[in-house]
């Protein structure tokens, strides 16, 4: 399966994908539980949670636990097709600026991003959240 479009069910779905993977969470020190998940080009789904350290700044954030086991599991080769962010405290949580820059190495510009908002979640385009991303052609 090559699904570079991603229907609105799917999306919907996806997002529900990062509210489960939230439950996870181990965020003693901020109480704040986020999820993320990746739909990848070649249909799977992957998700992740904040992991939080006692040394506050070695917490890792949902978007790049799910990016790092999205590799892990799938390899080098996979694209990010749309992505969802979302958190158990009924707040705003779009892609922190590190999570964007981390996610562009894999995520194609059009991918859509789907993260709560204050109301509704927003929808847009990866390349709306992160314009003119910083890259380095690869050898
Ligand atoms: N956090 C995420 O998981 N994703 C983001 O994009 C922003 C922040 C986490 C990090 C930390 O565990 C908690 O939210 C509060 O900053």
């Amino acid at each position: 399966m090559n699904d570079q479009y991603v229907t609105e069910p799917a999306l919907a779905s996806l997002f529900e994908f990062a509210r489960k993977a939230a439950l996870y969470s181990y965020s003693p020190y901020s109480g704040f539980r986020v999820g993320a998940a990746l739909r990848l080009s070649n249909g799977e789904i992957v998700t992740g949670t904040n992991v939080e350290n006692a040394s506050y700044g070695l917490s890792i954030c949902a978007e790049r636990s799910a990016l790092a086991r999205a590799v892990s599991e799938f390899g080098p080769e996979i694209r990010i097709v749309a992505v969802a962010v979302t958190n158990l405290n009924n707040a705003p949580s779009p892609p922190c600026g590190a999570c964007r820059q981390v996610l562009s190495e894999f995520t194609l510009p059009e991918a859509p991003v789907r993260f709560s908002a204050a109301g509704e979640p927003l929808t847009m385009p990866f390349s709306e959240l992160l314009p003119q991303a910083f890259a380095i052609k690869a050898k």
